[in-house]
């Protein structure tokens, strides 16, 4: 029996994805959304979990899940700030936003703050180049960044979210 499983709402989702979709593998990635909005992170019971699910190996499921910045994996802090460092977000300010959002949060990219609140990522384009600087924190982007900007996100982030909150 799975250690975990998908709640009767989101077992419907999946069953209405598979009918929209012309094959199992091809709703991959929506379920992988499913399982990141079921199980917030996703590690390696849940990318079992999505596999078994769709009748597929694990090490497919783990090969889409690390090609695509935006999931959540284990591991991840509550808020998951990601950089663009694409051309367009470069030339327009983004490493001084990515150094200002290291400096104040004390991580570098591929790091979460010990208090598990924040991680930082630098990514490529995420389609939003006219609005550079920019960067996604979770399912928001936040574009057109200058480190004014920046320092005030960061505290609305922190006030949303105080050291030792769980949600
Ligand atoms: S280069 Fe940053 S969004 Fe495209």
């Amino acid at each position: 029996m799975a250690e975990i499983t998908f709640s009767k709402k989101s077992l419907e989702r999946y069953e209405w994805l598979l009918t929209r979709y012309p094959s199992k593998e091809a709703v991959l990635l929506p379920a992988l959304h499913l399982a990141e909005e079921e199980f917030e992170n996703i590690g390696v019971k849940e990318m079992k979990y999505v596999a078994d699910l769709i009748g597929i190996p694990p090490a497919r499921v783990y090969g889409v899940l690390t090609f695509y910045t935006h999931f959540r994996r284990a591991g991840c802090g509550k808020y998951h700030i990601q950089v663009c460092s694409t051309l367009s977000c470069a030339l327009r300010g983004s490493h001084e936003v990515y150094q200002r959002i290291s400096e104040r949060l004390g991580i570098e990219a591929g790091e979460t703050t010990p208090c598990g609140r924040f991680t930082l990522s630098k990514v490529e384009c995420l389609g939003s180049c006219d609005t550079a600087p920019m960067l996604q924190m979770n399912d928001d982007y936040h574009e057109g960044l200058d480190l004014e900007l920046v320092d005030q996100l960061i505290e609305q982030w922190r006030a949303e979210l105080p050291e030792g909150g769980s949600s």
